[in-house]
């Protein structure tokens, strides 16, 4: 075989077999292909598209191309969630105690935040002390113990798809839906889960900016884990605006603890009750949605979701104690309103800002090797649709320097429209796609 008949094969619109894939994936992996080969073969796809075939090829081919998780001896059917990723998305920080509360063993791979969007690596870290470097045996023994443990992603996990979505980044293909599909799918074939709960985000925060480029993207992933053997589900979630009210690695922490104790924003614990019951449901706790959601409150009610987080965070070196005192995690040294110019109706918040107002206050990551500040970021006091008065605060900035809080809060000013007209509402789940 020789790449520049596969190259030729694909420009010209046909399909590539899962053989020519595979030949691909391997010399690539192995350094044998050169970059400008694959740039010109993520061209030609980017163009001439991939078939379903393909694309199962393509995702099958890179979850293989690096160590794959054995969690078989973790008990019980493992449920995954993956977030497309967005602002002030918190999620997995109050979703997997609840989950694992509710008995489904929760082995996860989580990331660090770069741009505007945060990880969850990151936000576990405001608890002092806190890792996510386990070894593969830790991580399987703290679920086996406790019933929950998040790592990093390992060096060798998918390493094909690393590879390739750096090159992708700098030859303008990373927005072809097969290819984005694939990306995310290897990763979570290789991370090893029974079932894989899909969180495909749109709106002004997320990737996917348009509804329907969601759904076809969610629909794609959904056909890879089908054909992959792994129950697939996706819920397409609004993120027009932030997630709850909190932007920053620590004051997200305290919203998940929050949510934990009962008092959670009304958007997030809605996501988090529809999650969850698809996690649920896959893993075999529930055999409804109605009878998954009162189980996923029942451990918010009782203390015990609360309980799992503070035993996790305790079996991977963190202080727990912040759990139960949230005045022990990060905290700014300046606290600061920002204030609306005039009253009416909060029409618009143009979440990716909001991220960058964060980014801006050292809380997010402009390359992968800066440093972040945990203690900083903004907490929305009013989000769209809600009524403000000209004067009352529209959101409070935690940051460690006045410059950049002045920055952010005029860059906040500028994302946050109010108009004299009520928007009309938005539903927070947009579809779930089985
Ligand atoms: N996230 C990924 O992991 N891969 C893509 O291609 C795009 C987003």
């Amino acid at each position: 075989m020789r790449m520049y008949d596969i190259i030729m094969k694909k420009r010209n619109g046909a399909e590539l077999s899962k053989e020519e894939i595979q030949f691909f994936i391997d010399g690539y992996t192995k350094g044998e292909i050169p970059d400008y080969q694959a740039s010109a073969l993520m061209m030609a796809i980017y163009f001439q598209k991939m078939t379903e075939r393909e694309t199962l090829a393509l995702t099958m081919s890179m979850a293989d191309s690096g160590e794959k998780l054995d969690l078989s001896a973790i008990q019980g059917i493992k449920v995954d969630k993956h977030s497309t990723g967005g602002v002030g998305d918190k999620t997995s920080l109050a979703l997997t105690p609840m989950v694992a509360a509710c008995g489904i063993p929760v082995a996860k791979m989580s990331g660090r935040g770069l741009g505007h969007t945060g990880g969850t690596i990151d936000k576990l870290e405001s608890f002092p002390g806190f890792t996510t470097a386990l070894t593969t045996e830790q991580f399987i023994a703290n679920v086996n113990r406790i019933g929950i443990a998040i790592m990093g992603q390992t060096a060798d996990l998918a390493p094909a798809d690393k590879k390739l979505y750096a090159l992708r980044d700098v030859t303008a293909t990373v927005d072809n839906l097969s290819l984005i599909a694939s990306s995310i799918m290897s990763k979570k074939l290789a991370a090893g889960a029974d079932g894989i709960v899909l969180d495909v985000k749109t709106g002004s925060g997320a990737f996917m900016k348009q509804e329907q480029d969601a759904r076809a993207l969610a629909e794609e992933m959904v056909k890879i884990g089908k054909n992959a053997g792994r129950k697939t589900i996706a819920v397409i979630s609004d993120m027009d605006q932030p997630l709850g009210y909190a932007v920053g690695n620590g004051l997200e922490v305290k919203e998940a603890i929050d949510t934990l104790k009962g008092n959670g924003p009304k958007d997030f614990v809605e996501l988090c009750l529809a999650l969850g019951s698809q996690m649920l449901l896959a893993g075999g706790k529930a055999v409804n949605s109605k009878e998954a959601e009162e189980k996923l409150k029942g451990v918010i009610e009782d203390g015990s979701a609360l309980k799992k987080l503070a035993e996790f965070v305790e079996a991977q070196g963190g202080d727990s104690k912040a759990v139960y005192h949230t005045e022990l995690l990060p905290s700014a040294r300046i606290v600061h309103s920002v204030k609306a110019a005039k009253s009416g109706f909060v029409s618009h918040i143009v979440c990716d800002e909001v991220g960058i107002c964060s980014l801006i206050l050292g809380g997010g990551r402009e390359t992968k090797d800066s440093m972040i500040d945990l203690a900083v970021g903004i907490v929305l006091c009013k989000k769209t649709g809600d009524y403000v008065r000209a004067g009352e605060a529209l959101a409070v900035i935690h940051a460690n320097d006045m410059e950049h809080a002045m920055e952010a809060q005029e860059r906040y000013l500028r994302a946050c429209i109010i108009t004299d007209q009520a928007p009309a509402p938005v539903p927070l789940i947009k579809a779930v796609i089985q």
